[in-house]
């Protein structure tokens, strides 16, 4: 591989710049990866119309890179948090939808008010997926996420409700998630009516981009799979769909992050991106981290890692190209093993010129989802891997 080709993806992997742009600050989806990143690398491995692929999309960072770069996209994830925020990521309201969403936030921020009685929200707020949310510095952001959620009703198409409830999602996270500090109902409704606003100019400024491109729709599809058994799916199993590139980040081995709950105060864990979201829940972190129900042994990590790539070595042409970003609690024994999966599964690393494989590593700090850890690993150290399909 080419030398600059291995520079700009890693240096991309590397920026410091704060997610922006596009419709990239939709939700802080936990681990997410830079924007720039995945354009690097769909920039250096794919021309305009042809096919990108992330099985565990997250937050859907590639996909939304795709698409804003002319290509076809599929994405998928096991967690429907995922799904929800990367469909409303990509999908563009019309004019209606606009007035809808508008007339929405000022029934919401009109309704969020100490008045408010809280027996015209009781079936909204005794929903067990609000739970948790008892603190002092949540109860109020808790009656007010009820009151936006009951006038919700009178928005008439669903992909304008969901990104309602994605601005909701929003500024609730703002509000509640790692926050030490209360927010006042004056700062709430400030935050929703602003972030209505971004992000409806953020889908515009998504859309536009595409245009570029062509006047049509994105060709852009996501879903709710496990990606072990994304082979199996009708489009693919035939084998004539194939992508021409993947480009994701798989969980960690031994560093367990928190995908499906908010902490207040550093403490109660809630599951309110669920609430908020009309999303299932119910599976335990575990689930989400390549584990079961008994947690994530080393052994079964790498067992549901082997299951899932073979699957997606399925959906690639040979040729393909597959780039990954992953971190490691310990990587002198858990590289050599992700290697040794990845070539099982089909996958030959690619090296640069001298079969220097010369990989750049840099250290992950104490990020808020490594306080989930409870006393596991700290800090674990991240690296860029390009496979092509064999
Ligand atoms: C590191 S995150 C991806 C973050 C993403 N790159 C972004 O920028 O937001 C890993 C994702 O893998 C998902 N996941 C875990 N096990 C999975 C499986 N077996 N199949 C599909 N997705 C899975 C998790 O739910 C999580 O969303």
């Amino acid at each position: 591989m080419n030398i600059d080709v291995m520079t700009s993806i890693v240096e991309a992997a590397q920026s410091k710049d704060r997610i922006a742009g596009l419709t990239h600050k939709f939700y802080r989806y936990p681990a997410r990866f830079s924007p720039h990143f995945a354009h690097a690398a769909i920039m250096a491995f794919t021309k305009p119309g042809d096919l990108v692929l992330d099985p565990y999309m997250g937050g859907g960072t590639t996909i939304v890179e795709a698409i804003a770069g002319g290509r076809r996209a599929f994405g998928s994830d096991l967690n429907q948090l995922s799904v929800f925020v990367t469909r409303v990521k990509t999908t563009f309201l019309n004019a209606n939808d606009e007035e809808d969403v508008w007339d929405w936030v000022n029934r919401a921020t009109a309704a969020m008010s100490y008045r408010t009685p809280r027996a015209w929200l009781s079936h909204i707020i005794e929903d067990p997926k609000a739970r948790n949310l008892t603190l002092p510095i949540a109860r109020p952001v808790k009656k007010a996420v009820a009151a936006a959620l009951a006038e919700m009703d009178r928005i008439t198409s669903q992909r304008a409700k969901d990104f309602a409830r994605c601005v909701l999602l929003r500024t609730a996270q703002w509000a509640l998630d790692g926050r030490e500090r209360g927010s006042s109902l004056t700062e709430v409704r400030v935050r929703l009516r602003t972030f209505a606003s971004e992000m409806l100019w953020s889908l515009k400024d998504l859309r536009s981009t595409c245009r570029t491109h062509t006047p049509d729709m994105p060709n852009c599809t996501v879903m709710e799979i496990n990606a072990a058994h994304l082979h199996k799916m009708p489009m693919f199993s035939t084998g004539a769909v194939k992508a021409d590139l993947v480009v994701t980040s798989p969980p960690y081995p031994g560093v367990h992050v928190l995908y499906h709950r908010w902490q207040i105060k550093g403490r109660r864990e809630t599951p309110a991106p669920y609430w908020i979201t009309g999303c299932n829940d119910g599976q335990g972190a575990s689930y989400y981290n390549f584990g079961d129900r008994h947690g994530v042994g080393i052994e079964k990590y790498f067992s549901v890692s082997l299951d899932t790539l073979s699957s997606v070595r399925q959906l690639v042409r040979d040729g393909g190209k597959i780039v990954q970003m992953i971190a490691f609690s310990d990587p002198d024994t858990q590289l050599p093993l992700y290697l040794a999966n990845m070539r099982i599964a089909g996958f030959e690393e690619l090296s640069l010129a001298g079969g220097n494989h010369n990989r750049i590593w840099r250290d992950v700090p104490s990020r808020k989802w490594h306080a989930a850890l409870k006393g596991r690993t700290h800090s674990s150290r991240e690296v860029v891997l390009v496979h092509e399909a064999v």
